[in-house]
């Protein structure tokens, strides 16, 4: 049997891919099948927490059990869920893959083919980051989890990257996917590293999404049960 040592504690998780609108019938998406987040929400229902689950598009995935499940579609909306509920959570874990961009306008009608204009631009603008927010109206003792897909590059390794974004982002963990190659997205398995602010770096073995979010859960409770925090 798991611990149950959520008990009592709210947990705002969001989950699955954004879509923002080009015009009625056409969005740009990710793929991002939901189920790290699902799995997430899933195990810490099991552990006792009181689980509010902000999700963004899936695969066909089974609601988790017992998890107040909040349906949002683009990253604004998906954005205002989240920080609603995070006004009562001790904990906040985005695994959302969240745009970072969004058309700059939605047209109100499908975008014709047109001789005018054979090949139409679109133009991007950048979306808020909303884990960056969370992190800058943090409540007293609110543990916030980011998640960050990287490939390494000419300019430094996966770990490297997830270091910096860590810091950047300011959250007080970082669940780091080696992305690429056919890894991660869509899989039934996940693997990576878990990053904490004070330093500490564990790497998750390739398992179930299950097993992943019990290393969250872990790292999480350390961080609650602290004297001082929650
Ligand atoms: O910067 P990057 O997109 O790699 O960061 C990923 C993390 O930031 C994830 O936890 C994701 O949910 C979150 N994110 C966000 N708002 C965005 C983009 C990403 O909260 N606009």
């Amino acid at each position: 049997a798991l611990p149950r040592d959520l008990e009592g504690v709210h947990v705002v998780i969001s989950a699955g891919g954004t879509r923002e609108p080009l015009d009625p019938v056409r969005h740009l998406g990710n793929r991002s099948s939901g189920k790290q987040g699902y799995a997430l929400a899933r195990v810490a229902a099991q552990r006792g927490a009181r689980v509010t689950l902000v999700t963004a598009h899936t695969q066909a995935l089974a609601e988790p059990a017992g998890v107040d499940i909040r349906p949002v579609s683009t990253a604004a909306q998906l954005g205002e869920a989240v920080q609603d509920a995070a006004r009562t959570a001790d904990v906040i874990v985005m695994a959302a893959a969240v745009a970072d961009f969004r058309p700059a306008d939605t047209a109100d009608y499908k975008i014709k083919k047109s001789d005018d204009n054979p090949d139409p631009d679109i133009k991007l603008v950048r979306n808020p980051d909303i884990l960056a927010g969370l992190v800058r109206q943090r409540l007293p003792g609110q543990v916030i989890v980011g998640f960050a897909a990287e490939t390494g590059d000419a300019d430094g390794s996966v770990l490297d990257h997830a270091t910096a974004k860590l810091k950047r982002k300011g959250c007080d963990l970082l669940v780091v996917n080696a992305v690429g190659e056919g890894k991660a997205f869509e899989m039934e398995e996940n693997t990576g590293w878990l990053l904490s602010a004070e330093g500490l770096r564990e790497r998750i073995p390739l398992g179930a999404k299950a097993l992943l979010a019990a290393t969250v859960w872990d790292a999480v409770t350390g961080l609650l049960h602290r004297p001082g925090k929650g």
